[in-house]
């Protein structure tokens, strides 16, 4: 038993509250940054009938925080009673959400510095300890991470608006030779999901032993290079590499390519990144395909996509120890040298590119660049249980849904670690979506 001093405890508690207050300010400042580059009139467009305007995910980031921070956990009076019904998603359709009587720009952006204002006076006062909704933190983590998830759709928004250029970001580290191979995985037990980390989200709890027999995964995700290959194979009008559902959604869509590339006269691929057409590069994670399409190219392959479990013990497992990490390199937080996170790219970088990010097992690129499909449905963990609201995770259970893996470029650390769970249709690609590749071990190989 650990004897804690007073002074420690306090001196723990105001680093934790320093923690809380920098995770607040790269959030806003991301959002700042999304939003203030454009000018009204797309703020309140609708740049696809899959997404939001800008100035609805603004004022909902806004109206979030103070469901959660200013009136549960402060106490306070609604700083605006009268628009939760306007920014609750699941009342009206992404497609329905211009034409409601919503914020304007202005008073979205006073609305959530109005509710920030107060949320730095709840984080001054609270405790920081006694019920689980503000222990270590909870709360104000889970809005910080609420905030970032919508960043990263705010800037899926920004990939689909048309004109020109107003995001720009330094390139991501290259490489002359992209690095591929497999890495083998005898069978046996790992520490799924986690008790123990203070800012995991329900769906991520508890932590629970999962056998998981043996298996080879690729050590990076499939290159633009690799899937040229598939396309120039057929692979679009091979019915017999796609699933029945697949094939359907193929046909319908028109499928012929990841969205946003187009060919140019001369047979050369480009793909548009933030309104500029840029050259495909080769040894680039192949970006915004749908769960159908990492399918069909898997069984072209002769391999699948990774269950879940195969995902995240690849990602966690040491098998030096026995334990689960927190991230694929340990348990410190990422940096530019381990993980491509947080917008400071704006695309994924080179497979190969982060050796310092690899895994305890040896694979490289899990977290950042590109979410990763894998076939699993999302499903709670045994002894599941929902915090705070039934509508983060619970009520997506057993639906037309496909986990995501690894946090892509446009994703925070803060929503990122190895345990955090993404979901989406399975039809969906305007999310920075990729893929890497899996296979059953052949007798003699485990
Ligand atoms: C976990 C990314 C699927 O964006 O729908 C945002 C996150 N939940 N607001 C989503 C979320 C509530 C969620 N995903
Ligand atoms: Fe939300």
């Amino acid at each position: 038993m650990s004897i804690h001093l007073p002074g420690t405890d306090r001196s723990e508690t105001e680093r934790l509250r320093g923690r809380i207050a920098e995770t607040l300010e790269r959030a806003r400042a991301r959002t700042v940054g999304l939003v203030e580059c454009v000018d009204e009139a797309e703020l309140v467009a609708q740049h696809s009938r899959i997404m939001s305007p800008l100035v609805w995910d603004l004022a909902h980031i806004g109206n979030q925080e103070e469901l959660w921070l200013v009136r549960d956990v402060g106490g306070r009076e609604p700083v605006r009673a009268d628009i939760d019904e306007l920014y609750d998603a699941f009342k009206h359709a992404r497609a329905n959400r211009p034409a409601l009587p919503l914020l304007n720009p202005r008073e979205a952006r006073d609305y959530v510095g109005t509710v920030r204002d107060k949320v730095w006076d709840v984080l001054e006062r609270s405790p920081l300890r006694g019920d689980a909704l503000v222990s270590g933190g909870f709360a104000f983590g889970m809005i910080a991470q609420h905030e970032q998830q919508h960043d990263e759709t705010m800037l899926a928004t920004h990939q689909l608006r048309a004109g020109e250029a107003v995001l720009t970001a330094p390139a991501p580290p290259a490489v002359s030779a992209p690095l591929h191979g497999e890495i083998v995985v005898p069978a046996g037990e790992f520490t799924m999901g986690t008790d123990d980390d203070p800012w995991a989200l329900d769906n991520e709890r508890p932590a629970h032993p999962v056998h998981v027999p043996g298996y080879a995964i690729d050590i990076a995700p499939v290159t633009n290079a690799r899937y040229l290959e598939f396309m120039a194979d057929g692979g679009y009008d091979r019915h017999e590499l796609w699933s029945e559902a697949g094939w359907a959604h193929r046909v319908e869509a028109g499928l012929a390519s990841p969205q946003f590339w187009q060919r140019d006269g001369g047979g050369q691929w480009w793909r548009r990144v933030f309104g500029e057409m840029r050259p495909l590069r080769p040894h680039q994670p192949v970006l915004h395909v749908c769960y159908f399409e990492a399918e069909a190219f898997a069984t072209w392959a002769g391999k699948r996509l990774p269950t879940e479990a195969e995902w995240e013990k690849a990602a966690r497992f040491d098998p030096a120890t026995g334990r689960s990490r927190r991230y694929p390199w340990g348990d410190t937080d990422p940096t530019e040298h381990t993980a491509n996170l947080g917008q400071r790219h704006l695309e994924p970088a080179d497979a190969g590119a982060y050796p310092a990010g690899a895994s305890a097992l040896g694979v490289h690129q899990l977290v950042g660049d590109v979410w990763e499909w894998t076939s699993s449905g999302f499903t709670p963990y045994p002894g599941f249980r929902a915090f705070p609201y039934r509508e983060y995770s619970e009520v997506f259970f057993g639906g037309d849904y496909r986990i995501l893996r690894g946090g892509s470029f446009g994703a925070d650390q803060v929503a990122a670690r190895g345990t955090f769970r993404n979901w989406d249709h399975p039809i969906r690609r305007q999310i920075f979506s990729g893929f890497r590749l899996a296979r059953d071990l052949t007798p003699g190989e485990n």
